[in-house]
C-alpha cells in the first residue's frame, strides 16, 4: 500500500487463510462462524459447480453487516486453496435417519483420503481439522494419506459432544451455559464417555446439583445428540453446533490460544493406547495439538473409555488396505 508523500511501501500484515473443504451445511456454517469471528480469509471448496461460489458470494455480501474485511471465495479448484494456514475437512456424506456414523465409513474414506491429499499437498504447513464421519477413523485416514505429523491432523468431535452436554446441563438447571464446565471423552459415537464426575457448574460439582436419574438422562441425550437431530431433520445432520465447534478449533490454532479442549487426537501410548484417534483433552494452539493431557480416570470411566476406543479400533479394521 502506498501513501501519498511517504515514498515507500507499507507492509500490510497477511491475513490468515482458512480452507473449508465441502460447501454443504456444515462447511458453509463453519465458513460463516469463521467470518463472524474474523479469523481470516476463507476459501470454500466443493466439487459441486456453483455451490461453493454461491454460498461464498452470499457470505461475502454479508461482510459489511458483520463489519469484517475478510475475503471469501468459493471454488472448485484446489489451486485456490494454496498456502492455507488451516484446512477444515467437512466433505463426505452425512447420516440419514437410522444410519450410524460407521455406516459412512467406506464412502467417506475415499472422499477424505483424496481431499486430504489434494489440500495438504498445496498447504503443507497447515493444520488439518477433520469433521467428516466416522470422525475418529477419518482423522486417521487423513493422517495416513497425507503423511503429516500427528500433531497437525486433529479431529473435531469432543467440543461438539461437550457443548451438547453443557447445553443440556444448563437447560436442566436453568443456569447460564457460561458457568457449565464439562468434558466428554472417547470416540464420537454411542459409546462416548461424558465425565459426570468432572462436570462443574460455577465451581460446584454437578453431582451435588442433580439427582442420578437426571444425570443419566442428560448423559443418554448427549450420546444420542447427533442422532436426535438427524431424526428431526431427516435429510441432514447437525451443522450449527458442529460449525461453531470447528470455528473454535480454527481460532485456537490461528490465535495460538493454547485452548484445552477435547478432540480426537492420535494416541501413541497415552491412556495405554497406540495408533488410533479418539477423543481426549488436548492443548490446541499454533501448529495443532501441542500436548495430549492424560486425566486420571476412575475404574468404570476407564472401562467405558477403553470400550469406546475399542469401537474405533474395530471400525478401523474395516478400512480398505490401500486407501
Ligand atoms: C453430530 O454428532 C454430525 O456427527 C455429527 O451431529
Amino acid at each position: 500500500m502506498r501513501f501519498a508523500g511517504d515514498g515507500g511501501v507499507v507492509a500490510v500484515p497477511r491475513r490468515h487463510k482458512i480452507t473449508v473443504v465441502g460447501a454443504g451445511m456444515t462447511g458453509a456454517t463453519t465458513a460463516h462462524w469463521c467470518l463472524v469471528e474474523d479469523l481470516g480469509d476463507v476459501v470454500l471448496y466443493d466439487v459441486v459447480e456453483g455451490l461453493p461460489q454461491g454460498k461464498a458470494l452470499d457470505l461475502l455480501e454479508a461482510t459489511p453487516l458483520a463489519a469484517v474485511d475478510a475475503r471469501i471465495v468459493g471454488t472448485g479448484s484446489w489451486e485456490d486453496t494454496r498456502d492455507s494456514d488451516v484446512v477444515v475437512i467437512t466433505a463426505g456424506s452425512p447420516r440419514k435417519p437410522g444410519m450410524s456414523r460407521r455406516d459412512l465409513l467406506t464412502i467417506n474414506t475415499a472422499v477424505v483420503s483424496e481431499v486430504a491429499r489434494q489440500a495438504m499437498s498445496r498447504s503443507p504447513d497447515a493444520v488439518c481439522i477433520v469433521l467428516t464421519n466416522p470422525v475418529d477413523v477419518m482423522a486417521y485416514v487423513a493422517l495416513r494419506s497425507t503423511g503429516l505429523p500427528p500433531q497437525r491432523v486433529v479431529g473435531q468431535a469432543g467440543i461438539l459432544d461437550t457443548t451438547r452436554f453443557r447445553a443440556f446441563i444448563a437447560q436442566e438447571l436453568g443456569v447460564s451455559v457460561r458457568d457449565v464446565q464439562a468434558l466428554v471423552l472417547g470416540g464420537h459415537g454411542d459409546t462416548m464417555v461424558p465425565l459426570i464426575r468432572l462436570a462443574q457448574v460455577g465451581g460446584v460439582p454437578l453431582t451435588e446439583l442433580l439427582p442420578k436419574d437426571s444425570l443419566d438422562r442428560i448423559v443418554q441425550r448427549t450420546r444420542q445428540g447427533g442422532a436426535e437431530i438427524v431424526g428431526l431433520l431427516k435429510t441432514a445432520s447437525a451443522f450449527y453446533a458442529p460449525g461453531a465447534a470447528l470455528a473454535q478449533m480454527v481460532a485456537a490454532v490461528l490465535r495460538d490460544r493454547g485452548r484445552v479442549l477435547p478432540a480426537p487426537a492420535y494416541l501413541q501410548g497415552e491412556y495405554g493406547l497406540q495408533g488410533l484417534y479418539t477423543g481426549v483433552p488436548v492443548i490446541l494452539g499454533a501448529g495443532g495439538v501441542l500436548r495430549i493431557l492424560e486425566v486420571s480416570l476412575e475404574p468404570e470411566e476407564r472401562e467405558a473409555f477403553v470400550r469406546s476406543a475399542a469401537e474405533v479400533r474395530s471400525a478401523m479394521d474395516e478400512l480398505p488396505p490401500d486407501f
